[in-house]
């Protein structure tokens, strides 16, 4: 199935969410703060930022933080129809592989905005992971 299409300001609201959520970030290891807002299939927007830990690899990146906001306060049934990411350096930035693979689990259709080596992009989830895990 085909990425659904975002509108133009669909996709700054999200960016601006995202910017904001970015402010909230705890980045103390890698001073690298991140944002994410998503839109889901109810048109509501949910927001998330990195939060680091001395154990490095127990942070939880910007992404997956919205998609775990996302569902403690609507429940588990969510869509997500799009994903914005910005980071503060406005350096390319774009979802680890960890949160392409849980974007997708609740996103098979979702469009991805970030910060490409190209410049702005939005992606299909898909195209950003081929052949992602799903458990029939
Ligand atoms: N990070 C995110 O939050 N999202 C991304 O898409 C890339 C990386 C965070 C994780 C860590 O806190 C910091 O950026 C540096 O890797």
């Amino acid at each position: 199935m085909a990425a659904t299409t975002i509108s133009s300001s669909q996709r700054d609201k999200l960016l601006q969410a995202a910017r904001r959520a970015m402010k909230r970030a705890y980045a103390r290891y890698s001073h690298f703060r991140v944002g994410a807002a998503l839109l889901t299939s109810k048109n509501q927007i949910f927001v998330g930022c990195n939060v680091e830990n001395a154990s490095y690899g127990v942070t939880n990146c910007a992404e997956r933080t919205a998609i775990f906001s996302a569902i403690v306060h609507s429940g588990p049934k969510l869509d997500i129809r799009a994903i914005a990411v910005v980071n503060d350096q406005n350096v390319p930035c774009s979802p680890c592989g960890a949160c392409r693979q849980v974007i997708y689990e609740f996103g098979p259709n979702a469009t991805v905005f970030f910060k490409s080596a190209k410049g702005w992009k939005a992606s299909p989830i898909t195209e950003l992971l081929p052949e992602g895990f799903r458990l029939q």
